[in-house]
């Protein structure tokens, strides 16, 4: 019964099917009732008691072994026939689904697009800032509270080294090493030491826009703008601009767009009818002779957005915190 068994098993390791007819007969040959295998558990019950043990466990060796014969030629002869499926060349590939740009992106591009076509090329300065480009050259004075710790992430103390709290640090970069007349925009990321909130974070996106020149009225500024609003919301839209105060333009506003609601109980404009959405005024005469401007001869205008604000109007988003978020629910909606 042992040379049996033995034999058996050398056929089984040896076993390869090339057909799934090849495999019906191994399974007949030795796995079927009337097969190999219950023939030797039929010859088993008369085995002389000292060699039950033995045999006994041989062939339970052997019963597993043509089981798993049985199972690895099935599976191999099925993953056969799905990979010559699969590799059939003609058929047309899996599309790779591509990203969406971020809301914050699109926006930026958008404001970046219509300044483009009204002559404003694009500078970008450095998000690490000292003292002079944030403050001092825009005519900060000394206790004014946006220096305070408070409101500005300092790197050092010192010589001050600041994240710079606003883009109009760019401005001063510019007018320092470029000669009038100067049209650019400026985007770029903004930090400030804010209770991070539905409406309000630390880290923000502003466009700066700065236009220099030989009599540059603030007739000029208020007809860019306008051609701004019209073409990022639309003709419809109506412009307001409310006195303000800034320390570095003189004099200063800010600029509202009219709200798209019927008034009353409006959320988003609060039922005024508008929407601040800038800051802008004419370049204060000292800030252009910080920086080696002579404010005789030259006048200009500059402004300044938050591009996190002006997305909540175009998508109607709510809440700030979803931008930096990376929901990928929220991120796809803006599939353009
Ligand atoms: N820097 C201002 C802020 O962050 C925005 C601003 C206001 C920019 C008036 C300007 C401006 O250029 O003229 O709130």
């Amino acid at each position: 019964m042992l040379d049996k068994i033995n034999s058996i098993k050398e056929e089984a390791v040896r076993f390869k099917a090339a057909t799934q007819e090849e495999l019906e007969e191994f399974r007949l040959k030795y796995l079927s009732k009337k097969g190999l295998l219950n023939e030797l558990f039929d010859e088993f019950k008369v085995v002389v008691a000292e060699q039950k043990r033995e045999a006994g466990q041989k062939l339970n060796e052997l019963k597993n072994l043509l089981a798993e014969t049985f199972e690895r030629n099935k599976e191999s002869l099925n993953s056969e026939t799905t990979s010559a499926h699969d590799s059939d060349l003609t058929r047309p590939g899996d599309s790779i689904p591509i990203g969406s740009r971020h809301p914050i992106s699109i926006v930026r591009k958008e404001i970046c697009d219509i300044f483009a076509r009204l002559g404003f090329t694009i500078a970008e300065g450095p998000e690490i800032e000292d003292d002079w480009h944030v403050f001092s050259a825009l005519n900060f004075p000394k206790e004014h509270p946006a220096r305070d710790m408070q409101d500005t992430f300092f790197v050092t103390k010192e010589p001050d080294v600041v994240l710079r709290t606003h883009t109009s640090s760019v401005q001063v970069r510019v007018m320092e090493s470029a000669k009038p007349p100067i049209r650019m925009i400026m985007p770029g990321r903004v930090f400030r030491n804010e209770a991070v909130s539905a409406r309000a974070h630390c880290i923000f996106h502003q466009v700066e826009g700065l236009y220099i020149s030989e009599n540059v009225s603030f007739a000029d500024m208020k007809q860019t703008l306008m051609y701004f609003t019209k073409e990022l919301f639309g003709e419809d839209k109506e412009i307001r601009l409310r006195p303000s105060f800034f320390p570095f333009t003189e004099p200063s506003a800010e600029m509202d767009v009219s709200c798209t609601c019927s008034k009353k109980g409006c959320n988003l404009c609060k039922g005024t009818g508008w929407l601040e959405i800038m800051g802008c005024g004419m370049v204060d005469p000292n800030v252009l002779d910080y920086c080696g401007i002579d404010s005789r001869k030259y006048s200009g205008y500059a402004f300044g957005m938050g591009i996190e604000r002006i997305a909540f109007l175009k998508f109607q988003i709510k809440d700030i915190r979803m931008y930096f978020e990376n929901d990928v629910r929220f991120l796809r909606q803006f599939v353009v």
